[in-house]
């Protein structure tokens, strides 16, 4: 099938990179200018496991084209594909100004029938706004052309993007007639050769999946964090809780790890869509809001314990952290409890000295330019070279290679031999052993 996937982020590039590797022709196309040039010379403009190697050969092999052209992209393409940004507004609500601009685009460009698919996650009915953007436009060329909206909600994770786009759990498809039930079938039926993993259902039924299913993960991760921060008050070991509770199969292991929030442009964003849509419903999300309060919060709860350690006035102390982006695996930063933490402890008057395996040039974007020229952060390429002559280690982000440190080693760099553990990461025996002090969120030390 001759496939267009329109927005080349972390979702964008993943979907079209996999289609190619399933044998379709598909061209790529992104407003960003230099990220289409740089794809073509077979640079990343993300870290995601495997997805290099996917890119380069399919480029090569002439099935995955990147162009900045949609009205290009779009000859004889059966299906395609809106991938763009839906970041929050002011008032939380998605943003839908990328997703209907690009159907409008659409419109201007279709030259035969095609089913155009939300990639995006959006707000129920936003396919409805999609139809009326593409047939308006189709109308001031004077054009009839018949074409199909669907709702094909991504569920892939951010560092196994790849691995979960090629064997998903289950493929979500919101179709309104058989045409474009039949599209969407053929496209997918090979993802689904062991089982079929397709669900088909309602157009706006596919668009609130997506939503309650994330909103459902963040309710577990608050939920947890905030039997954690009990624990703190109570001195029980969450971890013991987190076994206990997790083996109720009807509870599991899954996502119930407390630590300092979550991250990333998914869950906090699409957790506070989701309230928008209550309350313009006149429906107050009671549920949600706990979940999005607590995960401000949580935010702080490693800041606050290093001022109950070290005093509200942090000036003339440097911390080590370890982990800048929202999770392990990625290179993304996008509402990370690090740049929170990092910009308190700034505040506060400390230095910082943080390392992460992926993120480092992400964070180096990001963050005020001041705090890097004037040394109040600064950005090290070696995990042990951020515990130089620092005051304190802050653990935010449970990358592997933090797992199993040389404590002896680092305790000798450091200037007091302390951990803050974010992630619940150490065993707070072991690392007492090792002569640390250390605090965890809900660990008993
Ligand atoms: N990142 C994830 O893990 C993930 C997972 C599931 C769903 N989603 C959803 O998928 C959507 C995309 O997320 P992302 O993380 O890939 O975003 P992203 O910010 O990484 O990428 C979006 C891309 O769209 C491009 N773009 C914007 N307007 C455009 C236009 N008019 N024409 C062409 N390109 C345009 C941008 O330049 C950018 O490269 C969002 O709705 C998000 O909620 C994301």
């Amino acid at each position: 099938m001759k496939l267009a996937v329109v927005g080349t982020g972390y979702v964008g590039l993943v979907t079209g990179a996999c289609f190619a590797e399933m044998g379709h022709k598909v061209t790529c196309v992104d407003i960003d200018v230099e990220k289409v040039a740089k794809l073509k010379e077979g640079w990343m403009p993300i870290y995601e496991p495997g997805l290099k190697a996917i890119v380069v050969r399919n480029h090569e092999e002439g099935r995955l084209l990147f162009t900045t052209s949609l009205a290009e992209a779009m000859v004889d393409t059966e299906i395609v594909f809106i991938a763009v940004g839906t970041p929050p507004g002011e008032d939380g609500s998605a943003d839908l100004k990328h997703v209907l601009a690009v159907a409008r685009e659409i419109g201007a460009n279709l030259s035969d029938y095609a089913v155009v698919v939300t990639k995006s996650t959006v707000p129920v009915g936003t396919a409805e706004k999609v139809h009326a953007a593409v047939s308006k436009a189709l109308a001031a060329r004077g054009s009839d052309l018949g074409f199909d909206v669907v709702s094909n909600p991504e569920f892939l994770k951010e560092g196994a993007a790849v691995e979960d786009f090629m064997k998903p759990d289950r493929i979500v498809v919101g179709v309104d007639s058989d045409r474009s039930r039949d599209v969407m079938h053929e496209l997918y039926k090979d993802f689904s050769r062991n089982h079929d993993r397709i669900l088909f259902m309602g157009v706006k039924d596919a668009e609130m999946t997506k939503y309650a299913g994330n909103a459902m993960l963040a309710t577990k991760i608050s939920f947890m964090n905030e039997v954690a921060n009990l624990c703190d008050l109570l001195g029980v070991d969450v971890e013991n809780v987190r076994l206990g509770i997790g083996s109720d199969s009807r509870i599991g292991y899954s996502f119930i790890y407390p630590g300092c929030g979550y991250g990333g442009s998914c869950f906090p964003k699409d957790v506070r869509a989701l309230i928008h849509t209550a309350g313009e419903n006149d429906y107050q999300s009671m549920v949600l809001q706990a979940v999005h309060q607590r995960n401000e919060d949580q935010k702080h709860v490693l800041f606050r314990k290093i001022t109950a350690r070290f005093g509200n006035d942090l000036s003339g102390l440097t911390f080590g952290l370890w982990g800048l982006a929202f999770k392990p695996g990625t290179d993304d930063i996008r509402d990370a409890p690090a740049i929170v933490l990092i910009g308190e402890l700034i505040a506060a008057g400390a230095k910082v000295k943080a390392y992460d395996p992926e993120a480092l040039d992400a964070a180096r974007a990001e963050l005020p330019t001041q705090w890097l020229d004037e040394g109040l952060v600064a950005l090290v390429r070696h995990q042990y070279e951020a515990l130089e002559q620092v005051d304190a280690l802050a653990l935010v982000t449970e990358w592997k290679p933090f797992r199993h440190p040389d404590f002896r080693a680092i305790k000798a760099m450091m200037k007091q031999p302390i951990v803050f553990d974010g992630r619940n990461q150490y065993e707070p025996a072991a690392v007492k052993i090792a002569g640390f002090e250390y605090r965890g969120i809900g660990r008993k030390a």
